[in-house]
């Protein structure tokens, strides 16, 4: 059975609140930087292993306030690649719960469909041990249809990375002449990232830094940040986040259109991008 969307999370009352604010502007991305684990571990006084799992329980929970807030893109800071130089205790912890919940995601993969949810792990994945890049390259690839919900996982990421990544990609797209590098404009550059602007990021408990968070998608989104550490944020916090959204969100921008040459050089960008993953799963 697939963990990632928690069902049960949600009151009668509850949803009567998400309703009665989703009548209001509900932000079409939200992104989370899922911080405290380990300030809530102390706090219980259990194991950083056991407070990261519980910040996967909460993860699943607010997938579930998002979908049914009617929310269809969410994207989550769930490893750094500066969390690298963690302990090797913590870094084999954090891969060990990815593997456990990849591979339960795809014995569930009728559940994660049936809810719609398309997974997107979004970083350097040639970082990640062998068998956890196959597992999430399979994972994508599986629920690469699903158009309810888009999850992005930001793993072995950083906003920086990203950018250099697609400086790469668009270096190689110019040498090779799919490209003119007066093609090269910001929604090229945005295009060419792995991830798409955010109109509301969320930080829990009580930091106030972007970490190398999603640098360039950023520049007119709305900023919350909350007290709460992650695995003890409730629907109630996610819904005064969401008000503080409604308050303070700016008019939409209206999206330029790309020439053949940039369309062209997207498109072949994203037929090497599912080759790649299936190269992953089919070597494994
Ligand atoms: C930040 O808290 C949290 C992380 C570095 C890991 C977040 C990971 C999860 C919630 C699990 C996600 C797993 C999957 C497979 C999607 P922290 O460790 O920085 O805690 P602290 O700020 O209290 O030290
Ligand atoms: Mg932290």
């Amino acid at each position: 059975m697939s963990t990632w969307v928690n069902e049960q999370c949600v009151s009668f009352f509850q949803l009567l609140c998400i309703k009665i604010v989703k009548t209001g502007r509900v932000p079409q991305h939200l992104a989370f930087i899922m911080d405290g684990n380990r300030r809530y571990a102390k706090k219980l006084s259990v194991n950083t292993t056991d407070g990261h799992t519980k910040g996967f329980d909460k993860l699943s929970e607010a997938l579930k306030w998002c979908i049914d807030l009617g929310i269809p893109e969410v994207t989550v800071y769930a490893f750094s690649i500066e969390n690298f130089k963690r302990t090797e205790e913590e870094v084999n912890s954090l891969m060990d719960l990815a593997r456990d919940k990849f591979t339960r995601l795809l014995d569930g993969i009728d559940q994660i469909n049936a809810w719609g949810v398309r997974v997107h792990v979004a970083g350097r994945l040639s970082l990640l041990p062998e068998d956890l890049h196959n597992l999430v390259s399979k994972a994508m690839l599986a629920t690469r249809h699903n158009d309810k919900l888009r999850l992005n996982i930001a793993y072995a990421y950083t906003g920086r990375d990203e950018i250099s990544r697609a400086a790469s990609h668009l270096v190689d797209g110019v040498k090779r002449n799919k490209l003119f590098a007066e093609d090269i404009d910001e929604d090229l550059i945005s295009e060419t990232l792995d991830l798409g602007s955010a109109e509301l990021l969320i930080r829990t408990s009580g930091e106030v830094r972007l970490s190398d968070f999603m640098l360039w998608q950023v520049p007119s989104t709305v900023l919350y940040f909350s007290e709460v550490l992650w695995p003890e944020f409730t629907v109630w916090n996610l819904l005064a986040a969401i008000i503080h959204f409604q308050r303070h969100a700016p008019e939409k921008l209206p999206i330029k259109e790309s020439n053949h040459r940039q369309t062209e050089f997207l498109e072949c960008l994203e037929d090497k991008y599912w080759h790649d993953l299936e190269t992953v799963v089919k070597c494994s």
